[in-house]
């Protein structure tokens, strides 16, 4: 069986006003069907945007996750996953480099975060990837497998994982196709290994419009978690139709 196509947008902290949100997501609505479309705006944006998107088939996601409860309580500052499930949200974002570089987030709070969004019935996109010194230093699966240890008792049909080289990230940068290849093909082996076979396995860092086709070329790359691109419609579009060719 082939594990799912995704493309998803992550807005990360943009755009600045919840009106330049709600014209984005306007436009992700009349997008290619054939793929499966996500996108990620921030916190405060997601109510309006999940509203613009509620008769399409985009899948509407969240950036973080509170990891000491899946309900209500006293964790000021917090959202948490039932909170995100009741307002239409499908998936939500966890590991991603930027919040293991910026806020700390070791494997525990991975972990508690992952249980949490589980038991509140939301999928997981979960981010692993290499800093470009341990990519220099060769040891970027080891750097995964460690990554992914985490994920061992997740239910498959409740995760995404995406490799994203953290040099990758926003830099203009990309590994090689044939180290994608090598890198999907070895995180494939490892959740083969947690018996979840045919989970997708997406590739994000500088995805633009102009590299899209031959990632979605690309075998065992089952989509694409897209930071800047998503934020550039026209170049969003491109990118979405590139996955939905192949
Ligand atoms: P980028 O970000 O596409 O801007 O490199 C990808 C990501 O952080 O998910």
């Amino acid at each position: 069986m082939n594990a799912q196509k995704y493309v998803i947008g992550n807005w990360k902290l943009n755009p600045a006003t919840l009106s330049q949100a709600c014209q984005l997501a306007s436009s992700l609505v009349q997008m290619d069907k054939s793929v499966q479309v996500g996108c990620v705006p921030s916190f405060v944006h997601l109510s309006a945007v999940g509203e613009l998107l509620a008769e399409s088939s985009i899948l509407l996601g969240a950036q973080d996750v509170c990891a000491k409860t899946a309900t209500t309580g006293a964790f000021t500052g917090d959202v948490s996953a039932g909170q995100l499930a009741d307002i239409g949200v499908k998936f939500v974002i966890i590991g991603h480099s930027e919040r293991r570089a910026y806020y700390g987030e070791d494997n525990a709070l991975l972990e508690a975060k992952i249980q949490q969004a589980v038991d509140a019935g939301l999928t997981v996109v979960f981010c692993v990837g290499e800093t470009k010194l341990q990519y220099q230093a060769q040891q970027t699966l080891a750097v995964l497998d460690e990554q992914l240890s985490v994920l061992k008792s997740v239910p498959a049909d409740r995760l995404i994982v995406a490799y994203e080289p953290v040099w990758a990230i926003g830099t203009g940068l990309t590994p090689s196709i044939d180290e994608v290849i090598g890198v999907h093909r070895h995180i494939k082996q490892v959740l083969a290994g947690y018996a979840m076979p045919t989970v997708s396995v997406l590739y994000g860092g500088s995805v633009n419009e102009k590299n899209a086709a031959e990632f979605a070329t690309a075998f065992g790359v089952d989509g694409a978690l897209v930071g800047g691109a998503s934020l550039k419609i026209e170049a969003f579009s491109q990118i979405v139709a590139a996955f939905a060719d192949n």
